[in-house]
Protein backbone atom coordinates (compact mmCIF):
# COMPACT_ATOMS: atom_id res chain seq x y z
CA UNK A 1 0.00 0.00 0.00
CA UNK A 2 1.33 3.48 -0.86
CA UNK A 3 2.38 6.13 1.99
CA UNK A 4 -0.31 8.12 0.74
CA UNK A 5 -2.97 5.17 1.66
CA UNK A 6 -1.32 4.77 5.15
CA UNK A 7 -1.08 8.84 5.67
CA UNK A 8 -4.95 8.94 5.26
CA UNK A 9 -5.81 6.24 7.60
CA UNK A 10 -3.58 8.51 10.14
CA UNK A 11 -5.30 11.35 9.33
CA UNK A 12 -8.72 10.08 9.40
CA UNK A 13 -8.02 7.86 12.51
CA UNK A 14 -9.03 4.84 10.56
CA UNK A 15 -6.41 2.94 12.62
CA UNK A 16 -8.07 -0.11 14.36
CA UNK A 17 -4.27 -1.63 15.26
CA UNK A 18 -3.66 1.97 17.53
CA UNK A 19 -3.90 0.20 21.03
CA UNK A 20 -2.70 2.40 22.69
CA UNK A 21 0.00 0.13 24.64
CA UNK A 22 2.75 -1.91 23.36
CA UNK A 23 2.30 -5.36 22.13
CA UNK A 24 1.58 -7.90 25.38
CA UNK A 25 4.27 -10.42 23.21
CA UNK A 26 7.02 -8.16 23.25
CA UNK A 27 6.51 -6.78 27.11
CA UNK A 28 6.17 -10.32 28.18
CA UNK A 29 9.38 -11.55 26.22
CA UNK A 30 11.93 -8.32 27.29
CA UNK A 31 10.34 -8.96 31.09
CA UNK A 32 11.16 -12.78 30.96
CA UNK A 33 14.69 -12.01 29.43
CA UNK A 34 16.75 -9.35 31.59
CA UNK A 35 20.21 -10.48 30.79
CA UNK A 36 19.25 -10.60 26.83
CA UNK A 37 23.05 -8.33 25.63
CA UNK A 38 21.51 -4.84 25.06
CA UNK A 39 22.21 -3.36 21.40
CA UNK A 40 20.21 -1.64 18.25
CA UNK A 41 16.49 -2.64 17.48
CA UNK A 42 14.92 -1.69 14.34
CA UNK A 43 10.75 -1.09 14.81
CA UNK A 44 10.15 -1.10 11.12
CA UNK A 45 6.00 0.14 10.45
CA UNK A 46 6.19 1.35 14.18
CA UNK A 47 3.13 3.18 14.20
CA UNK A 48 2.85 5.64 17.20
CA UNK A 49 5.84 3.95 18.69
CA UNK A 50 4.19 1.93 21.79
CA UNK A 51 6.77 -0.92 21.12
CA UNK A 52 10.22 1.26 20.50
CA UNK A 53 9.20 2.42 23.62
CA UNK A 54 8.94 -0.85 24.94
CA UNK A 55 12.41 -1.42 23.68
CA UNK A 56 14.06 1.61 25.03
CA UNK A 57 12.34 1.10 28.12
CA UNK A 58 14.07 -2.23 28.33
CA UNK A 59 17.59 -0.50 27.46
CA UNK A 60 17.79 -0.77 23.87
CA UNK A 61 18.83 1.63 21.28
CA UNK A 62 15.60 1.70 19.53
CA UNK A 63 14.75 2.95 16.36
CA UNK A 64 11.28 3.13 14.96
CA UNK A 65 10.22 3.80 10.90
CA UNK A 66 6.96 4.46 9.41
CA UNK A 67 6.02 5.60 5.88
CA UNK A 68 3.30 7.73 7.05
CA UNK A 69 5.00 11.04 8.06
CA UNK A 70 1.95 11.30 10.77
CA UNK A 71 2.83 8.42 12.68
CA UNK A 72 6.27 9.40 12.87
CA UNK A 73 4.85 13.19 14.32
CA UNK A 74 2.99 10.98 17.47
CA UNK A 75 5.56 8.48 17.31
CA UNK A 76 8.26 11.32 18.49
CA UNK A 77 5.40 13.51 20.23
CA UNK A 78 4.61 10.46 22.86
CA UNK A 79 8.02 9.27 23.31
CA UNK A 80 9.15 12.82 24.24
CA UNK A 81 5.94 12.81 26.29
CA UNK A 82 6.87 9.48 28.21
CA UNK A 83 10.43 11.00 28.93
CA UNK A 84 12.12 8.34 26.57
CA UNK A 85 14.71 8.35 23.91
CA UNK A 86 14.16 6.85 20.52
CA UNK A 87 15.23 7.91 16.95
CA UNK A 88 12.40 7.79 14.41
CA UNK A 89 12.10 8.27 10.59
CA UNK A 90 10.09 8.40 7.68
CA UNK A 91 11.17 5.33 5.59
CA UNK A 92 10.03 3.15 3.26
CA UNK A 93 11.25 0.11 4.71
CA UNK A 94 11.10 -1.98 1.86
CA UNK A 95 12.55 -0.04 -0.52
CA UNK A 96 14.91 2.71 1.25
CA UNK A 97 18.46 1.79 2.66
CA UNK A 98 18.55 1.92 6.45
CA UNK A 99 20.91 4.18 8.21
CA UNK A 100 22.74 1.41 9.65
CA UNK A 101 22.35 -2.59 10.26
CA UNK A 102 20.64 -3.38 13.65
CA UNK A 103 21.11 -6.26 15.91
CA UNK A 104 17.72 -7.12 16.41
CA UNK A 105 14.61 -6.49 14.18
CA UNK A 106 11.24 -5.92 15.86
CA UNK A 107 7.74 -6.55 13.58
CA UNK A 108 4.15 -6.41 14.77
CA UNK A 109 1.70 -6.14 12.48
CA UNK A 110 4.26 -4.99 9.52
CA UNK A 111 4.10 -8.14 7.58
CA UNK A 112 0.39 -9.00 7.17
CA UNK A 113 -0.03 -5.31 6.58
CA UNK A 114 2.28 -5.84 3.04
CA UNK A 115 0.32 -7.24 -0.34
CA UNK A 116 1.74 -11.11 -0.85
CA UNK A 117 3.14 -9.71 -4.16
CA UNK A 118 5.50 -7.32 -2.04
CA UNK A 119 6.34 -9.87 0.26
CA UNK A 120 9.53 -10.88 -1.42
CA UNK A 121 10.96 -7.69 -0.98
CA UNK A 122 9.67 -7.13 2.57
CA UNK A 123 12.40 -10.32 3.03
CA UNK A 124 14.86 -8.83 1.48
CA UNK A 125 14.57 -5.45 3.64
CA UNK A 126 14.85 -7.53 6.70
CA UNK A 127 17.76 -8.98 5.62
CA UNK A 128 18.97 -5.34 4.72
CA UNK A 129 18.31 -3.87 7.66
CA UNK A 130 19.25 -6.87 10.00
CA UNK A 131 23.31 -7.34 10.99
CA UNK A 132 24.93 -10.72 9.33
CA UNK A 133 24.57 -11.92 13.03
CA UNK A 134 21.37 -10.03 13.64
CA UNK A 135 18.05 -11.43 15.24
CA UNK A 136 14.43 -10.76 13.90
CA UNK A 137 11.59 -11.17 16.49
CA UNK A 138 8.05 -11.14 15.22
CA UNK A 139 4.59 -10.54 16.79
CA UNK A 140 2.89 -12.40 13.75
CA UNK A 141 -1.10 -11.54 13.21
CA UNK A 142 -2.02 -15.06 11.46
CA UNK A 143 -4.79 -14.89 8.73
CA UNK A 144 -5.86 -17.83 7.05
CA UNK A 145 -8.09 -15.95 4.69
CA UNK A 146 -9.10 -12.25 4.36
CA UNK A 147 -11.70 -9.82 2.04
CA UNK A 148 -10.27 -6.79 1.26
CA UNK A 149 -6.88 -5.71 3.16
CA UNK A 150 -4.81 -5.28 4.95
CA UNK A 151 -4.30 -7.18 6.56
CA UNK A 152 -3.39 -9.71 4.24
CA UNK A 153 -3.95 -13.47 4.35
CA UNK A 154 -0.42 -14.47 6.54
CA UNK A 155 0.37 -18.26 7.93
CA UNK A 156 2.86 -20.10 9.66
CA UNK A 157 3.40 -22.29 6.64
CA UNK A 158 4.03 -18.64 4.75
CA UNK A 159 6.34 -17.46 7.26
CA UNK A 160 8.35 -20.87 7.41
CA UNK A 161 8.90 -20.82 3.60
CA UNK A 162 9.97 -16.99 3.53
CA UNK A 163 12.59 -16.96 6.75
CA UNK A 164 13.72 -20.50 6.88
CA UNK A 165 16.32 -20.15 4.23
CA UNK A 166 17.69 -17.24 5.85
CA UNK A 167 17.43 -17.82 9.58
CA UNK A 168 17.36 -20.37 12.25
CA UNK A 169 14.11 -20.82 14.34
CA UNK A 170 15.07 -19.96 17.98
CA UNK A 171 11.52 -20.47 19.24
CA UNK A 172 7.79 -19.71 18.02
CA UNK A 173 5.05 -19.36 20.26
CA UNK A 174 1.31 -18.28 21.40
CA UNK A 175 2.04 -14.91 23.50
CA UNK A 176 -0.33 -13.26 24.99
CA UNK A 177 -2.10 -11.03 23.26
CA UNK A 178 -4.67 -7.76 23.33
CA UNK A 179 -8.06 -8.79 23.84
CA UNK A 180 -9.68 -9.02 20.94
CA UNK A 181 -6.35 -10.51 18.99
CA UNK A 182 -6.29 -13.80 21.18
CA UNK A 183 -5.75 -16.70 19.69
CA UNK A 184 -4.78 -14.91 16.38
CA UNK A 185 -0.97 -14.26 17.01
CA UNK A 186 2.19 -15.82 17.11
CA UNK A 187 5.19 -15.45 17.90
CA UNK A 188 8.42 -16.08 15.90
CA UNK A 189 12.08 -15.47 16.89
CA UNK A 190 14.69 -15.90 14.39
CA UNK A 191 18.69 -15.60 14.35
CA UNK A 192 20.47 -15.35 11.21
CA UNK A 193 21.82 -18.43 10.24
CA UNK A 194 25.14 -18.18 8.08
CA UNK A 195 25.16 -19.51 4.79
CA UNK A 196 27.48 -21.61 5.66
CA UNK A 197 25.89 -23.05 8.30
CA UNK A 198 22.61 -23.51 6.32
CA UNK A 199 24.83 -25.42 4.11
CA UNK A 200 25.53 -28.78 6.18
C1 LIG B 1 -1.16 -2.21 10.82
S1 LIG B 1 -0.16 -0.81 11.16
C2 LIG B 1 0.79 -1.40 12.59
C3 LIG B 1 1.47 -0.29 13.36
C4 LIG B 1 2.28 -0.75 14.57
N1 LIG B 1 3.28 -1.73 14.22
C5 LIG B 1 1.34 -1.32 15.61
O1 LIG B 1 1.21 -2.54 15.67
O2 LIG B 1 0.73 -0.52 16.34
C6 LIG B 1 1.05 -0.90 9.86
C7 LIG B 1 2.03 0.25 9.90
O3 LIG B 1 3.04 0.03 8.94
C8 LIG B 1 3.28 1.23 8.24
N2 LIG B 1 3.83 0.82 6.94
C9 LIG B 1 3.16 0.22 5.91
N3 LIG B 1 4.00 -0.02 4.88
C10 LIG B 1 5.22 0.42 5.27
C11 LIG B 1 6.49 0.46 4.64
N4 LIG B 1 6.69 -0.01 3.40
N5 LIG B 1 7.54 1.00 5.32
C12 LIG B 1 7.36 1.49 6.58
N6 LIG B 1 6.18 1.49 7.22
C13 LIG B 1 5.12 0.95 6.57
C14 LIG B 1 1.95 1.94 8.22
O4 LIG B 1 2.05 3.33 8.02
C15 LIG B 1 1.40 1.60 9.61
O5 LIG B 1 1.84 2.53 10.57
Amino acid sequence: MSREYWEARYQTGEMSWEKGAPSPGVVDFLAARPGLPRGTVCVPGCGTGHDVRAWAQAGFDAFGCDIAPSAIRLAKERTKAAGLTAQFQLADFLRDEPPFQFDWLFEHTLFCAIKPEERDNYVRAVLRWLKPDGQYLAVNYLIVEGGEGPPFPATRDELWQRFSPHFELAADWVPRSYPNRTGRERMFWWRRACPAQKAH
